[in-house]
């Protein structure tokens, strides 16, 4: 069969609009290749990539040593599912385990950020033989079943309905609020400790280390979404077990995006306690687990650690912080490490990543019309956050 190449913006927009879904509101071109924190198009235009392919190129855009033992090991073998035992399954999950504060030390691999969070909320209820599950205004967990019942950030819920039952509401940052729906019938209290999607909103240290004593209490599981503050985001490996998070340790952190660099993969990693309570058959998924995407996690992590980008995220985080503290239009910044929303005093964040994207930058938007996110590979450098800044003041000027 003959394969049909195309090559120019509107051949591929005009084909992708034929034959697919128009889901996304897309960026006006097609990226073809990319490299670090840059991105090129099919018209051979280079991007400044902060928005990470949507917080995935944790490691930056095809990062040689990924790239490397994805090759490698689909010469190999590309899949066999968890009947069969596997080395490079093996040597992710003692890796993963390796990087998470103690007590998280056993994994539990599946596909993608929402089926993460759909398998926590599960080993929550057979840990505990209960059903419900508090979570967090803004907070946002997926878009399948549990996880989209899960999610009171705008109109997502609604787009899950019928939602799953058992699912309750509590006003992110307020322990008083937790307290007075976290009763006897509750599995699970799930957030995002870094709220991204709804604009990069904190919490203090004390509402986590409030979280955790009252979660203790009451015998709830807590289980932190690190799907966009994991695998070194924050400057820390994970958000749990960070100053920023008191210190606090939940019994399951769930992550995807930028775990496999690309290729889809999700995790739980859990307390040896939530652990035991999971029996043979339990959980289950055909792909988790996968070579490749195995073998993607590994290079990810040893990427991670090889090229120092934790010490890496902190320093451009620092640089970010000077720089944009300086220029008048903005008035803050959230977040931590390389998950930042920087808060403008007028709503025009969506102004101003078109703005940039003229100018050769992508950047995300949240839904706080005011804030502009950035989550850029950990291996951005001083020099490429500095052009950033730099077109950030010509930009902020004409608003
Ligand atoms: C915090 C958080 N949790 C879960 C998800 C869902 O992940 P996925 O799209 O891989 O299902 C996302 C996706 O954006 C997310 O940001």
């Amino acid at each position: 069969m003959m394969t049909q190449t195309v090559s120019t913006f509107d051949d591929i927009a005009a084909r992708e609009e034929e034959f697919q879904l128009a889901t996304y509101k897309k960026f006006p071109f097609a990226v073809e290749r990319g490299r670090g924190a840059w991105v090129e198009t099919s018209d051979g235009v280079s991007y400044l990539d902060l928005y990470g392919g949507h917080a995935v190129a944790g490691v930056g855009h095809c990062h040689p040593r990924v790239v490397a033992a994805i090759k490698e090991q689909a010469e190999r073998l590309l899949f066999y599912s968890n009947v069969v035992h596997s080395g490079v399954r093996a040597g992710a999950a003692r890796r993963l385990a390796a990087c998470a504060p103690g007590p998280l030390g056993k994994v539990f691999f599946c596909n993608s950020g929402t089926e993460a969070n759909e398998n926590a909320m599960r080993m929550a209820r057979l840990k505990t033989g209960r059903e419900g599950v508090v979570t967090f205004t803004g907070g946002f967990h997926g878009r399948t079943a549990d996880s989209i019942s899960a999610t009171f950030l705008g109109r997502y819920r609604d787009l899950g309905r019928p939602v799953v039952p058992g699912h309750t509401c509590a006003e992110f940052g307020s322990i008083e609020s937790v307290a007075a729906v976290a009763d006897e019938r509750v599995a699970a209290v799930l957030l995002e400790p870094i709220q991204s999607m709804a604009g990069v909103r904190t919490a203090a240290p004390e509402f986590f280390r409030a979280l955790r004593r009252l979660c203790d209490e009451r015998g709830i599981v807590l289980v932190f979404d690190e799907v966009q503050t994991g695998v070194g985001r924050t400057g820390e490996w994970f958000f749990a077990g960070s100053e920023a998070a008191g210190g606090v340790v939940p019994d399951i952190v769930t992550l995807a995006k930028a775990l496999g660099s690309g290729v889809p993969v999700g995790a739980c990693v859990v307390t040896e306690d939530i652990a035991s309570a999971v029996k043979e058959n339990d959980l289950g998924t055909t792909f988790g687990g996968g070579m490749l995407a195995m073998a993607a996690v590994a290079a990810t992590l040893e990427a991670i650690e090889a090229d120092g980008m934790l010490e890496n995220v902190r320093a451009v985080e620092r640089r970010l912080r000077e720089r944009l503290a300086g220029v008048a239009q903005v008035s803050g910044l959230r977040g931590r490490g390389l998950l930042l929303g920087v808060e403008f005093r007028e709503p025009s964040a969506a102004q101003v990543q078109k703005a940039l994207l003229e100018r050769r930058i992508i950047t995300g938007t949240s839904s706080d019309p005011r804030v502009l996110r950035l989550l850029p590979p950990l291996c951005l450098t001083v020099e490429e956050a500095d052009l950033f800044v730099g077109e950030l003041e010509q930009v902020a000027k004409s608003l």
